[in-house]
């Protein structure tokens, strides 16, 4: 059974053929009917705007029905540990969740943040581990602690906009935000940008602020293995010199994980991170993007967003197209 919940377990073949294909179907959106007959649950455990559109059109576009299920509001709420005695608030566990959902649908789509208290348990992702272990059908990560649709939007954006990125500058910069937010779009925009053979730059404000070193050891893997590089800088000016694409998103410090009180006088010293005109000039007419949402003048100001070089819009678009090519070749690959 093959899955998406992480971009590690596909090649950069195998993720370029569903860009090229992305591409396709962006050019014809009602030309494929992929999902004639079929069906995907779309079991969100946090709230969307982009995910849960782009997956329902999509599924529609492709001739399919989606099911979409707020878990513990329109679905009852679920337990994971193995073993559970469940006298808490959970009525069912995932292991029949996951069985009862396979036997209906022929996709099952899993949104489940981190809990943001031990990321110990958190890096387990088990949410969506447990659906594949339990279920029988292909699982999608719609985002828990990667976001590997995301990754795949940035690339067809970045591709459109700049043709083959092997060895352009890619800068992630970790930016301001007043909550301490999920690692997954930044842990994965690294593992992408390597995995395409860029020249790939993680800014953040100090060593509290680095990935878990499962993503920092599969982007320096990536990086060896499709002749980029991927090296970690605390120098604004910089990182920023020479970039062909700046990427921003915010996190939380990871060794200060459920101690969020502490991190917050850390965190407010760094404000000045945000991404302006005044950076992006030292770029080499470099792009800007950010998966959204994104709050103005926090993470990136107004001049920037409305900037002819920001492509967040054409990236929350290529959600859409990337995850119809996604699904149709997750369907083609599981053909029995
Ligand atoms: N980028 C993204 O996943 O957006 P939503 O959280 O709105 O789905």
């Amino acid at each position: 059974m093959r899955h998406f919940i992480t971009t590690d377990d596909w090649s950069r073949d195998d993720l370029q053929a569903i860009l090229d294909l992305a591409s396709r179907m962006k050019a014809d959106p009602l030309g494929s009917n992929a999902l004639a007959g079929k069906s995907m649950a779309l079991l969100f455990f946090n709230p969307s705007l982009r995910t849960r559109t782009s997956f329902e059109l999509g599924i529609h576009q492709l001739g399919g029905k989606a099911i979409t299920l707020n878990a513990g509001q329109d679905s009852w709420p679920m337990a994971f540990a193995e073993g559970a005695e469940m006298l808490g608030d959970e009525e069912e566990h995932v292991i029949e969740a996951a069985q009862v959902l396979s036997r209906y649908v022929d996709l099952i789509g899993i949104r489940a943040f981190p809990k943001f208290q031990d990321w110990s348990l958190d890096r387990q992702d088990r949410v969506i581990r447990a659906f594949a272990k339990y279920g029988s059908v292909p699982i999608v990560n719609m985002e828990t602690i990667t976001h590997p649709c995301q990754e795949l939007a940035l690339m067809q954006t970045l591709q459109e906009r700049k043709g083959d990125m092997q060895g352009k500058k890619f800068v992630l910069t970790w930016t301001y935000h007043p909550k301490p937010l999920n690692t997954a779009v930044a842990n994965s925009a690294v593992m992408i940008a390597t995995k395409f053979g860029m020249d790939v730059t993680l800014l953040c404000p100090n060593e509290d602020y680095l990935l878990d070193e499962r993503y920092m050891k599969a982007a320096e893997a990536n990086a060896a293995a499709e002749g980029g590089s991927f090296t970690v800088s605390h120098d604004i000016e910089a990182a920023y010199d020479g970039a062909d694409v700046v990427y921003a998103k915010s996190w939380g410090a990871i060794p200060y994980f459920g101690n969020w009180q502490a991190e917050k006088p850390i965190r407010d010293q760094y404000r000045h991170f945000i991404v302006d005109a005044e950076k992006m000039s030292r770029t080499n007419d470099g792009l800007f993007s950010h998966c959204l949402p994104l709050r103005r003048n926090v993470k990136a100001t107004d001049e920037v967003m409305d900037a002819p070089y920001c492509a967040a819009i054409d990236e929350a678009e290529n959600r859409l197209h990337v995850q119809k090519a996604l699904l149709a070749t997750l369907m083609e690959g599981n053909r029995p």
